[in-house]
């Protein structure tokens, strides 16, 4: 991490779990323990039901995230959330292109472009998430799948809408499995995507780029993730429904974990 270019970012995605009363509690104690970490921009992403509360419950503490999005504004999409409603309901952050998406929902490079897109365009920040499979891994395809899914991702975007996105690596096989990434292969796989953004958007905006880890981000693993010059905080699922583990990652990511200081 470079904390002089780069705020920290960590996002709990919370994916399909939690009532309305248990996202207003678990987001009342996350921000109580993560306050002490204010050099770190902290995120949540409850269900589409809890954003109104948990906006009302983070107010200026934490920042609302939405889990996805559609990229129409609005008409006849029965069962779609658009980009402008998201941000009418408090959120600054969408994660586009979850993993979970693309390999449960379908979800395509080209809509991942699309919703990328219209999150931009509403004024919110796109959290795009790319990331191989055992096999792509496995056949040393890793680079090439994911910065090839960065180039369409951000097809089509200026400097000005480019520099507002935020990037997450999560490696399909280390999402909910317990096995995270290496922090040395980690760090190898943000290096490139920093070093593909440079060729786009040129390297003062690529150096300003926010690039997440995810993948079984765990307290007892988060600091030597963090410590990556390369990762700038973590897009974290499981170890996120838990507010001490939460926050613990939180301290992880902060500059006053000694070992993250450069
Ligand atoms: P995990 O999920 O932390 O449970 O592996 C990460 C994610 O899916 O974003």
């Amino acid at each position: 991490m470079n904390p002089g270019l780069r705020r920290p970012l960590v996002t709990g995605n919370w994916k399909l779990h939690k009532t309305i009363a248990e996202s207003r509690a678990l987001a009342q104690d996350v921000i109580a323990r993560v306050a002490a970490y204010d050099d770190v921009e902290v995120a949540l992403a409850p269900v589409f039901t809890a954003l109104t509360t948990l906006r009302d419950v983070l107010g200026s503490k934490a920042q609302l995230a939405a889990q996805d999005v559609y990229w129409e504004s609005h008409g006849a999409f029965t069962g779609e959330v658009s980009a402008v409603l998201l941000r009418d309901a408090g959120c600054s952050y969408v994660i586009v292109g979850h993993s979970e998406r693309r390999q449960l929902f379908g979800e395509t490079d080209v809509n991942v472009n699309r919703k990328t897109v219209a999150v931009l365009a509403s004024g919110m920040a796109p959290i795009v998430c790319v990331g191989e499979s055992l096999a792509q891994r496995e056949a040393g395809a890793t680079e090439a799948h994911v910065l090839g899914q960065i180039d369409a991702a951000l097809q089509g975007l200026g400097a000005a809408q480019a520099g507002s996105v935020v990037v997450a690596y999560e490696p399909i096989w280390a999402i909910g499995t317990g096995k995270n990434a290496s922090p040395q292969d980690a760090q190898q796989v943000h290096a490139a995507i920093r070093g593909r953004v440079a060729q786009q958007f040129g390297s003062a905006l690529a150096e300003r780029l926010r690039i997440l880890y995810g993948g079984s981000v765990k307290p007892d693993n988060a600091r030597a993730l963090m410590a990556q010059p390369d990762i700038d905080g973590a897009l974290v699922g499981g170890a996120s429904l838990d507010a001490a583990s939460f926050a613990t990652i939180a301290a992880a990511a902060s500059h006053r974990n000694p070992l993250v200081q450069s």
